[in-house]
């Protein structure tokens, strides 16, 4: 079988906001079979490489699961093992990989080095979380609030609890594709990127979600049909983190938040957590978390990205660099 002619990659959120719905649909329907034993591998003999810069628990673990079930293979690599940018350059990687496997996911510091990869390989390359977006882990928070609303998105509003980060980012987009709104409680100096917030906004227009932002994490969370909150000092910032401390310090996801939140509200984040700072042991072991079905979606999402990307691919072969992205609609791609 021959591939598209031009590649399908996933590094924004908004490269797949016109399919969105059915992206989920079909992580669902692949959470059905996995629960049934009726799963099918739909993607025989197809090697993924995980290109790993930074640790991870869920990301790695998930798409290593995911793509043996569906009948393909992983090859892990850490950042001592391809040094990547360091023992050889980003486009050069690309190239070498796309002769020996059919996707790459990669998770990276710079956005600009994920943007490199696409440009460079010749199969398709996931955005496993830089510093601008992480795509796939709101693909799989979509999922967890789509199980606990069946009437769907519209209509319902999550509250945004800390810092304007890259799950964030995927998060505005997401959610204006989808319809759903968000009222985000940032401090004025954390606020996300002016660049993506105006994409989600373009998004949301036309699904009908109203995206807001706000400095109180209590007018956020009033009468809001989800929390959702994440670490206050991210992988690549522990240099801010006595300051990131001090201005997030008001923005803790507890009891008495959740009290202000809608009747049968229930919780996100995308892990790992920092218990006592952004959210209290009782909230993140209560029965209002959601957190662990948000986890274990992480896989359902991999499996429907990968078959995405990657059902009617060709095997690898030459790389025609530099590539062209189908779906190219993605915000600014860069944050230093
Ligand atoms: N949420 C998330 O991406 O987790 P990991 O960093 O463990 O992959």
């Amino acid at each position: 079988m021959t591939g598209p002619a031009v590649k399908r990659d996933l590094l924004s959120i908004a490269d797949v906001a016109e399919g969105l719905g059915g992206l989920l649909e079909r992580a669902a329907r692949l959470k059905d079979e996995r629960r049934r034993g009726a799963a099918k591998p739909s993607l025989p003999g197809k090697h993924l490489a995980l290109v790993f810069e930074k640790p991870s628990a869920r990301t790695r673990t998930s798409f290593e699961v995911a793509i043996r079930d569906l009948g393909g293979h992983p090859i892990y690599f850490s950042a001592s093992d391809l040094q990547i940018g360091q023992r050889e350059a980003v486009a050069d990687v690309a190239r070498v990989l796309s002769r020996y496997v059919d996707a790459i996911a990669y998770r990276a510091f710079r956005h600009t080095d994920v943007v490199e990869l696409a440009r460079w390989a010749s199969v398709p390359v996931i955005n496993a979380l830089d510093d601008l977006e992480h795509p796939c882990q709101v693909v799989a928070d979509l999922l967890t609030m789509r199980e606990r609303w069946p009437n769907g998105f519209r209509g319902r509003r999550l509250a945004w609890i800390g810092d304007g980060n890259n799950v964030l980012h995927s998060l505005l987009l997401g959610a204006g594709a989808v319809g759903l709104s968000v009222t985000a409680a940032i401090p004025d100096a954390y606020r996300p990127r002016a660049e993506v917030v105006r994409a989600a906004r373009a998004l949301a227009d036309r699904s009908g979600a109203r995206l807001e932002f706000t400095a109180s994490p209590e007018a956020a969370a009033k009468g809001a049909d989800a929390l959702y909150t994440d670490v206050w000092v991210s992988m690549g910032e522990e240099a801010q983190r006595a300051e990131r401390e001090r201005a997030f310090a008001g923005y803790q996801v507890n009891s008495r938040l959740l009290g202000l939140a809608a009747d049968g509200a229930f919780v996100l984040h995308d892990l790992p957590a920092h218990r006592g700072q952004e959210i209290t042991d009782e909230v993140l072991d209560g029965p209002r978390a959601a957190v662990w079905d948000q986890a274990e979606n992480r896989l359902h999402a991999q499996k429907a990205i990968l078959e995405l990307l990657l059902a009617e691919r060709a095997a690898p072969g030459p790389s025609r660099p530099p590539h062209r992205r189908r779906s190219a609609r993605s915000p600014a791609r860069r944050r230093s």
